[in-house]
């Protein structure tokens, strides 16, 4: 390498436990084979404002354990506008960067294939190759078995449950436990099969919110001398104080309502996510230095692998329907 080449990263959208892991493993790993590093303050956001300093191995030093991301994170909606990409545009020529890695989701990725799209406009002819990590605890890209962030998350939430359902059971409760996700139902069905949940309303399977049925099984289960009845439900589809308080008026029996909101994106990263994330960081920094640009790491059958970014995207999301059958029927 001519030593000349400069990696910038940055972490996009929602951050995820494990985002500083892979931070940390790019940086050692760009720093080892003689790049200059950048770290991007705040996504998109940061990077038009040329909010950026040069991150050395010191940077670095003590995140590998840490949540969220020291880098910060932030939406920024007008990274849409072709003029607010312009600007990014002139931003990475103005500080020679060559090579740019942005963590984040799906929304995080199109900016990037945007962005690198604008680079080569025949106005800018400027060339930087762009990797993509998946940083998101929703899991809820179609190209990889698992994001970094996910493992965590998915831990985090067993632990709230576990607690829950001890108050539940010591009162004889029943409990509407809402799970983030966006749309995606991972982290409820996962959380639902290690916790045992009695009921799971689930984005993938709009049958499943059926109030009818999930009261029935709140009586059965009374009957059947259960001590408690979790109902894990995915957000954004109803209201968990309204089921709540609908379930305790049909059936009778004590309800409760339990949003976790945001403590479920923020903790220590597992060492599942630590593995993940550095296992994905040292690969990126590789295909850069192989040339390639317009790639998203995933993990797939546990291999780390690459595609292009319009290809990832485009990979239709499979619903696990054995995991789905499975919990119906450890949830009788
Ligand atoms: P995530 O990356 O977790 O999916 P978002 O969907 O919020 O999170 O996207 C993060 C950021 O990526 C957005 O705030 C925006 O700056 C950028 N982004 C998202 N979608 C687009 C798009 N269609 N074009 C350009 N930039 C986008
Ligand atoms: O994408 C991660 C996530 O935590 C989703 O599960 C959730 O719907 C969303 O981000 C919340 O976003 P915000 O931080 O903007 O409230």
């Amino acid at each position: 390498m001519d030593g000349k080449r400069t990696i910038a990263i940055m972490t996009s959208g929602g951050d995820a436990p494990g985002m500083n892991a892979a931070i940390r493993a790019i940086t050692k790993t760009a720093i080892y084979k003689g790049y200059k590093v950048m770290g991007i303050k705040n996504g998109f956001k940061g990077l038009i404002e040329a909010d950026m300093k040069e991150f050395g191995l010191t940077d670095v030093e003590d995140i590998l354990h840490l949540g969220g991301t020291v880098l910060g994170t932030a939406r920024l909606p007008e990274f849409k506008l072709p003029e607010v990409q312009d600007k990014a545009v002139n931003i990475l020529k103005t500080y020679g960067i060559t090579d740019l890695v942005v963590i984040g989701g799906d929304g995080s990725f199109t900016g990037a294939q945007k962005l690198s799209h604008k680079c080569e406009e025949p106005k800018h002819n400027y060339k930087c190759n762009v990797v993509c990590l998946p940083g998101t605890i929703d899991n809820d890209l179609a190209c990889t078995d698992q994001t970094i962030g996910f493992d965590t998350a998915l831990n985090t939430v067993v632990e709230a449950v576990d607690k829950i359902r001890d108050t539940m059971s010591s009162h004889g409760r029943c409990c509407v436990v809402e799970i983030m996700g966006n749309r995606c139902g991972d982290l409820s069905l996962f959380s639902s099969i290690n916790t045992g949940a009695e009921s799971l309303i689930l984005a993938e399977r709009p049958e499943s919110f059926n109030v009818d049925k999930i009261c029935e099984a709140v009586s059965d289960g009374v009957k059947k001398g259960r001590k408690c009845h979790i109902v894990i439900l995915s957000e954004l589809l109803t209201d968990a104080s309204e089921l709540s308080k609908t379930i305790e008026k049909r059936t009778g029996v004590s309800t409760r309502p339990s949003i976790l909101g945001y403590i479920q994106r923020g903790g220590a990263p597992t060492a599942g996510d630590r593995m993940l994330a550095t296992k994905m960081g040292v690969y990126a920094v590789d295909l850069l230095e192989k040339g390639y640009s317009n790639q998203i790491v995933s993990i797939r059958n546990n291999k780390i692998v690459n595609d292009d970014i319009d290809v990832a995207l485009a990979m239709p999301r499979v619903f696990d329907e054995e995991l789905w059958a499975m919990n119906d029927i450890l949830s009788i």
